[in-house]
């Protein structure tokens, strides 16, 4: 194992990847002049894109930069999101055409209704009659509603109706527990909810209505909540307030007349995490969103009308807002929408869908990947993936080996990788390959999209041609975040402070080489990534010690084989709490409550103290040296050096695990 992190080293400075030849003759995208066309003139590159949309009046300005950090893209237009992913491709003859293949996790016991066909037809019908209800229950432009969903159709219906009438939709990934819910909903204010009954997970409901009932007391503002019924497990219904979907859209009125909205009208907040306690809740706005995500979802993929596109995110991320609605749905493609998980019934689920629905493009994360690896090659014999003809990663950095792995097994090494990085922040895909032009090097997202610049800054502020530091974006682009909803003050003391107000700082530290390719190592703030979701340090340790056996907390991100980063908690108990296995389960499960089950630590270490300096500061740096089993050197400016020694010998005798 101790070698795997060097060979990953090795295989990052050696090999290069260029574009297939027959890949090349097909694709849409193969001349590199495209990055200087669009360098010499950011805002006609942007404006082009724009005008594959669909206005219904044209922008006055491509892009006012006058105030950064505040940009105001396509100012003067106005258009519908909604619109432009349905009514166009219908009135354009195309409703017949599969949205999404959708296959729910009990596909084969579930009857017709396990494997649904969603048409353009049948999104826009819905998406109109679900618009009304909303109407009906009192929603109009600039409210909030809230999504709290598991992967179906009527997730995306639900988003789709938001964006027809100006609704601002604000979706909580169907992972999370009650109080996060809670505290997204109360924050944005939200007027109305849509959720479901249950989700269905590993063969199993998990209730999602009752997980809200228990928060709805504290809610005020909220004052609807609609529930679709997916697992039919007869969830409790409060006349008045609660509305069976169903039911509502069936008798709802089939018409609802796109808004017309600005450019910069906000279409949607998604709370992540910062390096605060308190998540940040990123609003991103209309006419420069959406021209991005259909600009880099056709590049990026390469995309062709007989594509069949799997993004295997969850539309309750960035990921799935961006690549499973929004993206896709401009640009009028098929996907393919799958509930459950990726090892239900079988580890070779993900192979059969592929087969199945002869999957071109599939687009996930390393993770998965590395899952994927672990259970082994075996699952994929039997299965037919020659359909797949490129390949996409996101998340988090892809370690070579990962990425061979998927170029070799999954791609047969026929496919382009893609490897995309972006952020909630950014919306849509910022540095990536396009597979027709750019050479790959594995673990490297290789260089800014056209009409993006990026650059790295030394210790001393200085950009730099070659070597490690922090990232930064110098131009603004359409789908930038425009704000934190609530909290402008903090979105640009965030972003826009570190270098000025016009360049805006990623917080991930990475280095450039000498082809100007960027390889991102990690975050620079309190963001821990888990499985491609971030999650902060504070937001844990605040979970943590809200348990009343807890005295203090401090949590730390470790290199994972499996998730990328793990996390690790260091507690000191309240007196007279025995520190065991039993307090380590309840503690994350304690965790799994306030957050979600993806924040639970991976380990506990419990202390009487935490290392901290005289002064009292927790020394995280030392935290981390102690979670890898190092040698620690001087450790006698510690208010209590021997608590180093208590955790050390823990972490060694459980082996770090
Ligand atoms: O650290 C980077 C990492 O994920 C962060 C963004 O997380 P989130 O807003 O949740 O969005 C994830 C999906 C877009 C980034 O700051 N990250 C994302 N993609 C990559 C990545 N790190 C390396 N390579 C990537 N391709």
């Amino acid at each position: 194992m101790a070698e795997e992190p060097e060979l990953d080293v090795l295989l990052s400075t050696e090999l290069t990847f260029p574009p297939p030849s027959g890949f090349v003759a097909g694709a849409g995208w193969s001349d590199p002049a495209v990055y200087e066309r669009a360098a010499a003139d950011p805002e006609a590159w942007w404006a082009g894109w724009a005008e594959e949309l669909e206005w219904i009046e044209p922008w006055h300005t491509v892009l006012d930069w006058s105030d950064p950090p505040h940009a105001k893209w396509f100012e003067g237009g106005k258009l519908n999101v909604s619109a432009n992913c349905l009514d166009r491709h219908v009135a354009a003859g195309r409703g017949g055409k599969v949205a999404f293949h959708w296959e729910a996790e009990d596909a084969d016991q579930a009857g017709p209704e396990g494997r649904r066909v969603i048409t353009y037809d049948w999104l826009l019908d819905q998406t109109q009659r679900f618009a009304n209800v909303l109407k009906g229950l009192g929603v109009g432009k600039g409210d909030v509603v809230g999504i709290f969903m598991p992967m179906i159709p009527e997730t995306a219906v639900a988003m789709l109706a938001c964006a027809r009438i100006g609704a601002v939709h604000n979706v909580v990934f169907g992972g999370f527990s009650a109080s996060s819910l809670k505290e997204r909903m109360e924050v944005s204010t939200a007027k109305a909810l849509v959720t479901a009954d249950a989700t269905l997970r590993r063969g199993a409901p998990m209730p999602m209505k009752e997980k809200v009932d228990g928060v709805l007391p504290d809610l005020p503002d909220l004052e609807h909540v609609v529930v679709v019924n997916r697992c039919g497990t007869g969830c409790a219904m409060l006349d008045g307030r609660d509305i069976d979907w169903q039911e509502a859209v069936a008798a709802a009125d089939p018409v609802c007349v796109p808004e017309p909205m600005d450019a910069e009208d906000p279409l949607y907040i998604l709370y992540t995490s910062g390096s605060t306690a308190k998540p940040k809740g990123i609003v991103h706005t209309t006419g420069g969103y959406l021209t991005q995500v259909a600009a880099t979802h056709r590049m990026v993929f390469d995309l062709k009308d007989d594509d069949v596109y799997w993004c295997a995110a969850d539309i309750g991320w960035v990921t799935g807002h961006s690549y499973i609605v929004y993206g896709p749905l401009a640009n009028g493609t098929t996907s393919v929408m799958y509930e459950g998980a990726p090892d239900y019934p079988g580890k070779d689920r993900w192979w059969q869908i592929i087969e199945r629905y002869r999957v071109s493009i599939l687009y996930t994360a390393p993770t998965v990947i590395r899952s994927f690896m672990k259970w082994g090659e075996a699952l994929l014999a039997g299965h037919d993936l020659s359909s797949l003809r490129l390949l996409g990663s996101v998340g988090e950095p892809i370690n070579p080996r990962a990425w061979l792995w998927y170029h070799e097994h999954i791609g047969g090494g026929r496919c382009p990788i893609v490897d995309t990085w972006w952020q909630t922040e950014t919306g849509a895909i910022m540095i990536s390959p396009l597979p027709g032009i750019t050479t790959t090097k594995p673990g490297s997202a290789t260089l800014p999209l056209p009409g993006i610049k990026a650059a790295i800054m030394d210790e001393s502020d200085e950009m730099i041609e070659e070597g490690g530091g922090t990232l930064v974006l110098t131009t603004p682009w359409p789908a930038m975040a425009r704000t934190l909803y609530g909290e402008p003050e903090r979105y640009i003391e965030t972003y826009w402070s570190r270098y000025g107000n016009d360049v805006y700082l990623v917080g991930d530290a990475a280095r450039i080489d000498e082809d100007g390719y960027v390889w991102i190592v990690g975050r620079i703030d309190d963001v821990i990534n888990v499985s491609g979701h971030r999650l902060s340090t504070m937001e844990v340790e605040s979970a943590l010690v809200s348990n009343e056996g807890v005295a203090e907390a401090a949590v730390i991100g470790v290199p994972d084989d499996a998730t990328g980063q793990a996390i690790v908690a260091f507690i000191t108990p309240q007196d007279g709490v025995e520190a065991g296995d039993g307090f380590t389960i309840a503690l994350r499960e304690h965790v799994a409550e306030k957050i979600g089950k993806l924040a639970r630590p991976k380990r506990i270490y419990f202390a009487d103290d935490l290392p901290k300096t005289r002064s009292g500061k927790i020394m995280r740096r030392l935290l981390r040296d102690i979670a890898d089993g190092k040698e620690l050197g001087d450790v006698s400016t510690l208010r209590d050096p021997s608590v180093v020694d208590s955790l050390a010998g823990q972490v060694k005798a459980s082996g770090g695990r």
